[in-house]
């Protein structure tokens, strides 16, 4: 995004490599097979594809949680969400999504794509509410624990959210 989103104290802006500790420390409390230090740095330095998005908390400066989406010419693929424990149930991740597609609306994209876990009720209520629908499976995608994805879709359009 080429602006901070302001949203309920909540800041949203492009993620550095000073943010990595930060980021690292949410991402092993938030997966069971968490990405590693260097797919971070792969997904800062790689600036034609990749939209690493951090949510900054700015009463304390912290980072609450983030996003990281791939623009591949209309589409877009979401590949990597999540949000402090101690932040949870705060509507951050719903907020830090539709300030995304706020802006992926300006710039026609047409579709935002993402896998999520068959058995993450979270992510997946969440996904639904923002208009999600569910438009295929990938068997055993997921290893630690092995598990089938859920290939979720969301067509942008002006009266969906
Ligand atoms: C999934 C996750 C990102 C949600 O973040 P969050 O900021 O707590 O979610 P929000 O507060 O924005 O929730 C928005 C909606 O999602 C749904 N939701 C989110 N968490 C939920 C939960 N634990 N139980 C039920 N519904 C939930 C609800 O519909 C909620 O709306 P509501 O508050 O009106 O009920 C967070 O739980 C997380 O980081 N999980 C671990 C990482 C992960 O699974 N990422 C997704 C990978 S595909």
């Amino acid at each position: 995004m080429a602006e901070a989103e302001k949203n309920s104290g909540i800041r949203l802006r492009r993620m550095i490599r000073d943010d990595l500790p930060e980021v690292l420390g949410i991402e092993r409390r938030a997966f069971s097979n968490p990405w590693p230090l260097s797919t971070f740095e792969g997904e800062i330095q790689n600036t034609g594809l990749s939209f690493p998005l951090v949510a900054v908390d700015e009463g304390t400066g912290g980072i609450v949680g983030y996003c990281i989406y791939w623009v591949i010419h209309d589409e877009v693929q979401v590949n990597n969400i999540a949000v402090h424990p101690d932040y949870r149930r705060r509507r951050i991740a719903e907020d830090m999504l539709r300030g995304i597609f706020a802006e992926l609306r300006k710039r026609n994209i047409r579709a935002v794509l993402l896998e999520v876990r068959a058995g993450n009720g979270p992510a997946r209520l969440l996904y639904e509410k923002l208009g999600f629908n569910a438009i295929g499976r990938r068997k055993d995608y997921y290893t630690h624990p092995t598990e089938d994805a859920v290939v979720m879709e969301l067509v942008l359009g002006p009266d969906r959210l």
